[in-house]
């Protein structure tokens, strides 16, 4: 496993996604996750999934200083007194004293005020609710505003050969935040990229890992696939016995297109 040193603090640099986990399927898929050795989490309040995803953490041997968490808080619970209340109902689902992360999910100021809901996520982790607090599909502008007003963690945002996120990685990089990549694989497209599959047969290994590996090998980047199937899971972690070099790196970059998959009518002006 690849760590990344944010802020002094280490976080795997491959995680676990569990958007569209749900219910037993859920529970099992995490578990298998932290047996195979994935010890980075990522779940949020619009999966409908903590309670399962903390019935796997609580059942399983992996000591909690080990796990890195994530969680967070949805676009119509940013009103202040609502974001604390339902942190405190996903820590009593995830059976957790803290997560490790609590995000924004997206920006939504019909809620509240930008800095205000900042406040309410800072006020949690001096309480020791969380260790770190940062933001999610934020755009430039917005993520300055953010770091102007307060020390964010991470910013977690679509990122995949197929969309390329220069901006937003330089500014995470000035500013030491830890840039997630969601969708990394996709949801399944880089499959038939004949330059990823290219690249993969040199090594021995698929263009899912491939594109993992092209994620992690940058500096700041972490990456949270999400697979429901078992042999995807096991095939996802297995992306640290090879490296590719600057040419291949820089082959894959050229592949952006700015092909974006997640994009909800509530996003943000993605240009700002
Ligand atoms: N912050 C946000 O707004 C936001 C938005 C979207 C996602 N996320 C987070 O990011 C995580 C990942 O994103 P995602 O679930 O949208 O997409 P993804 O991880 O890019 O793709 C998941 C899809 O790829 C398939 N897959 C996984 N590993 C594979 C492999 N080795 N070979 C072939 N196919 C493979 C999965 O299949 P199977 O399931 O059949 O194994 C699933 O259909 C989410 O679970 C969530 O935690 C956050």
């Amino acid at each position: 496993m690849i760590d990344r040193t944010i802020q002094q603090t280490s976080v795997p640099a491959l995680g676990f996604g569990t958007y569209q986990l749900r219910g037993t399927a859920c529970r099992e898929a995490v578990a298998d996750a932290l047996t195979l050795g994935y010890r980075h989490i990522d779940t949020a309040q619009a999966y409908r999934n903590e309670a399962e995803v903390g019935a796997a953490l609580a059942t399983s041997d992996v000591p909690r200083d080990d796990l890195f968490v994530t969680t967070k808080v949805w676009v119509d619970h940013l009103e202040p007194d609502t974001a604390r209340r339902t942190t405190t109902q996903s820590l009593r689902d995830l059976q957790l004293d803290y997560v490790d992360l609590l995000l924004i999910h997206w920006p939504n100021e019909d809620a509240a005020p930008l800095e205000a809901t900042l406040d309410a996520l800072d006020a949690l982790k001096d309480e020791g609710k969380t260790r770190h607090i940062g933001v999610s599909n934020f755009t430039p502008t917005l993520l300055q505003r953010a770091i102007d007003h307060t020390t964010l963690f991470c910013h977690q945002v679509e990122y995949h050969p197929f969309l390329s996120q220069d901006a937003l990685l330089a500014q995470a990089r000035s500013h030491d935040l830890l840039l997630t990549a969601y969708t990394p694989l996709a949801r399944g497209e880089v499959l038939a990229s004949g330059r990823l599959q290219a690249i993969g047969e040199r090594h021995g290994k698929t263009p899912a890992q491939v594109t993992l590996r092209w994620l992690v090998q940058q500096e700041q980047v972490a990456a949270i696939p999400k697979a429901s199937s078992a042999q995807h899971r096991k095939e996802n972690i297995d992306i640290f016995d090879f490296s590719l070099s600057d040419e291949e790196m820089r082959a894959i970059h050229t592949l952006a297109a700015g092909q974006r998959l997640v994009d909800p009518a509530f996003a943000p002006n993605w240009e700002r």
